[in-house]
């Protein structure tokens, strides 16, 4: 038995919790089993990972130091979470995955994309998604309505960056997307009920 791996990504303020949320209720209602988990912090060390990754006051925090430490978290959530969930023919649905540290870490931060990706496959072990919902929205929508969301106004450590920083990382899912059929690129400025439906026609084609 062998499940499904959807998942989410896309710039800050995207509305990847709202539309994943609508997604787990409806696919619970069909009667799968679903495993909901998130990058950073899908496991307890991660969620150590994730208070030193966000933290503001880090500012002196290193690009590589940045990396390693999107990886840690990550190579421990593939082996505590995914694989596990998977083996039992659960559909799992990540909160951001692979994809976020090539387009931040790789094209934000403009690391040396052989090497980001090295990184990555080795943590990931060859479980690549099987289908990356990209939701798609215009960096200075997002932006605001992320940093909104965050008890000072002014966004978490990544929140943040500057907008360049941001529109690259949005440019990189574009191309990302472009180039591998595993994505589809959902337009998220919309109403949240739109976006939903065109969702789950995307997971209706490509996993049920
Ligand atoms: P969240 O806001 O979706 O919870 O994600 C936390 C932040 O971490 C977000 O700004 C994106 C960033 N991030 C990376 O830079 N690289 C990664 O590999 C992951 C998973 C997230």
């Amino acid at each position: 038995m062998s499940g499904s791996l959807i998942t989410f990504e896309g710039i800050e303020g995207s509305g990847k919790s709202t539309q994943i949320n609508l997604l787990i209720k409806k696919l619970e209602k069909l009667d799968y089993e679903v495993l909901f988990t998130l990058e950073p912090g899908g496991t307890e060390i991660g969620n150590q990972i994730r208070k030193i990754l966000l933290d503001p006051s880090y500012k002196k925090m290193d690009n590589r130091t940045e990396i390693l430490l999107y990886a840690a978290d990550r190579a421990q959530h593939v082996v505590e979470k995914i694989i596990p969930a998977l083996k039992e023919g659960k559909i799992v649905i990540s909160d951001r995955y692979i994809d976020s540290n090539i387009a931040y870490q790789g094209y934000g931060r403009g690391l040396e994309m052989s090497m980001v990706r090295e990184i990555n496959e080795w943590v990931i072990r060859g479980y690549w998604p099987d289908l990356t919902i990209l939701l798609d929205l215009e960096v200075e929508e997002g932006l605001k309505r992320a940093r909104d969301m965050t008890p000072d106004k002014n966004g978490d450590r990544l929140e943040r960056e500057v907008i360049d920083f941001h529109q690259r990382v949005r440019e990189a899912y574009l191309n990302m997307a472009a180039e591998e059929k595993r994505f589809r690129i959902i337009q998220a400025g919309r109403d949240s009920m739109e976006v939903h439906r065109d969702i789950l026609k995307a997971i209706k084609e490509e996993i049920l």
